[in-house]
């Protein structure tokens, strides 16, 4: 038995949460893209994690494995292996022999580039970890995988090919010096040693003989499915979200990996008949958040000067109502800490998410947050160039333009809901009912679960997926 969880968003729409509800009856939780661009806190028995590379149930005891179509940066790794264990876990982590790994140059590069692109207003505001860096050298036949850290020739062999060319990409094309500091360097680490073959090959070598003595790295798909013939259950947790994606998204201002259900397969080994046999969740913010730059048709507010492209967008703004809920729904970016645009929910979008993953089941959260309101909206197709649509366009450009059409909803009271908590979904406010059972409606998708206040606890089960 499969569950994938995919963002049916922009991201942050609380995917944890579902990882941890189904997670606590899987055995192995894997993560089949990204690397250490997702941060997300757990907490269990009082105690808080932050973890942004091992998936989260390794907190609760479960297996975790990082699929092939993972980006590894073996530093952050260790980093959050050592850290469980000295709070006295004993976390059991697997990594993909064909995943990709994360050199210093790549973070390197990440923020040379972005730099380069405020220039021309293009900047992509990625969390600079190097993670578009690594899949353009998968993509380019020079990556350096993890199953290459353990041969320590071939290892040389390949850096020697590679650093060469990143050097010159970085001092010739970028007229970047080897003598400065790297920003947000964990260790120190000057740019020289960031491309210097000996001094990565040393530190590179080290990572790949502890991934030796503590037995860690697997074939993904062998592993997986030998696990789901020993009868587990296993959970796929996608980072990011829909329209983060690289194909599905909004191209540029993406990852460079894929978070829709696809992924699941070629990014674990496993075939797309296996994910498509278990259940897919999408999950649903009841509105949408966005941070940085780019379109956002059903907007209501957002950070003055954040999106001077887009200012004119939005028919609906209502500033107030923006605050309102970014305060109620403590709408500000875990890291950076930067107040997040907000829009209504985004039909068009979800139409095209549901498309992309096939949602057999989804999540909706955060439906607390819009107690209180008389009413709510939701943007149910967009008017562009003349016609009405009902799916996302495939530009940035044409999205840009497109005007929302909205459908109201009475708004719903707010509630005691850690009562609603205990008693089940018939205990939810009948218009927040009405609300998502819409979604459902439109998305042709059941609701399993429904967030209903930001601890774990305060969700409402329909199904769960591992218990049937
Ligand atoms: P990158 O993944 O660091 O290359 O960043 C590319 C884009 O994805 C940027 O807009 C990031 O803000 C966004 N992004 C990456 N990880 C997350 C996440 O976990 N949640 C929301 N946005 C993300």
């Amino acid at each position: 038995m499969t569950v994938t969880i995919v963002g049916s968003q922009l991201g942050d729409e609380g995917k944890g949460r579902v990882v941890d509800l189904y997670g606590a009856s899987a055995d192995v939780v894997a993560r089949y893209q990204g690397g250490d661009n997702a941060g997300h806190t757990v907490v269990e028995g009082g105690n808080e994690y932050k973890l942004s590379l091992v998936p989260s149930g390794v907190v609760r005891g479960k297996v975790g494995v990082l699929g092939n179509g993972c980006v590894v940066n073996p530093d952050t790794l260790f980093d959050e292996i050592d850290t469980l264990r000295e709070r006295g876990l004993d976390p059991d982590v697997r990594l993909a022999r064909r995943a990709h790994v994360i050199l210093p140059y790549h973070r390197v590069l990440d923020g040379i580039e972005e730099d380069v692109k405020s220039d021309s207003d293009r900047k992509v505001g990625t969390t600079g970890r190097g993670i578009g860096p690594t899949y353009e050298d998968k993509a380019g036949r020079r990556g350096i995988r993890v199953g290459d850290l353990l041969d320590s020739e071939l290892l040389r062999e390949k850096l020697e090919y590679v650093v060469p060319q990143k050097r010159a990409l970085a001092e010739k094309v970028y007229g970047v010096s080897m003598n400065e500091a790297i920003e947000d360097s964990s260790d120190g680490l000057e740019t020289g040693e960031a491309f210097d073959v000996d001094a990565l090959h040393e530190q590179y070598e080290r990572y790949g003989e502890r991934l030796k003595e503590e037995n860690m790295t697997v074939e993904a798909g062998e592993f997986l499915s030998s696990r789901l013939d020993a009868g587990d259950g296993v959970i796929f947790e996608g980072a990011q979200g829909t329209l983060i994606d690289i194909d599905h998204g909004n191209y540029p201002y993406v990852t460079s990996s894929n978070p829709t259900a696809g992924g699941a397969a070629t990014g674990t080994g496993l075939s797309p008949g296996v994910i498509g046999d278990g259940d897919i969740i999408g999950i649903v913010k009841a509105y949408l958040t966005r941070v940085g730059s780019g379109p956002l048709p059903t907007e209501l507010g957002g950070v003055v000067g954040d999106t001077p492209d887009y200012d004119e967008q939005g028919a609906g703004k209502n500033e107030d109502l923006a605050e309102y809920i970014r305060e109620e729904g403590g709408e500000y970016g875990t890291v950076t800490g930067r107040p997040r645009r907000v829009a209504w929910l985004d039909m068009p979008m979800l139409r095209h998410a549901a498309r992309a993953s096939g949602f057999t089941g989804l999540a909706v959260n955060h439906i607390d947050v819009l107690a209180g309101l008389d009413e709510v909206k939701v943007g149910y197709s967009y008017d562009v160039d003349g016609e009405e649509i009902f799916t996302i366009p495939a530009t940035t450009e044409r999205w840009g333009r497109c005007e929302p059409n909205f459908r109201s909803f009475d708004g719903w009271p707010e509630v005691n809901w850690s009562e609603v908590a205990d008693e089940g979904y018939d205990a939810i406010p009948e218009n927040a009912r009405t609300y998502l059972e819409y979604i459902s409606d439109e998305l042709d998708a059941p609701i399993y679960a429904v967030g209903i206040g930001p601890s774990r606890e305060d969700t409402v089960v329909l199904e769960h997926p591992f218990e049937n």
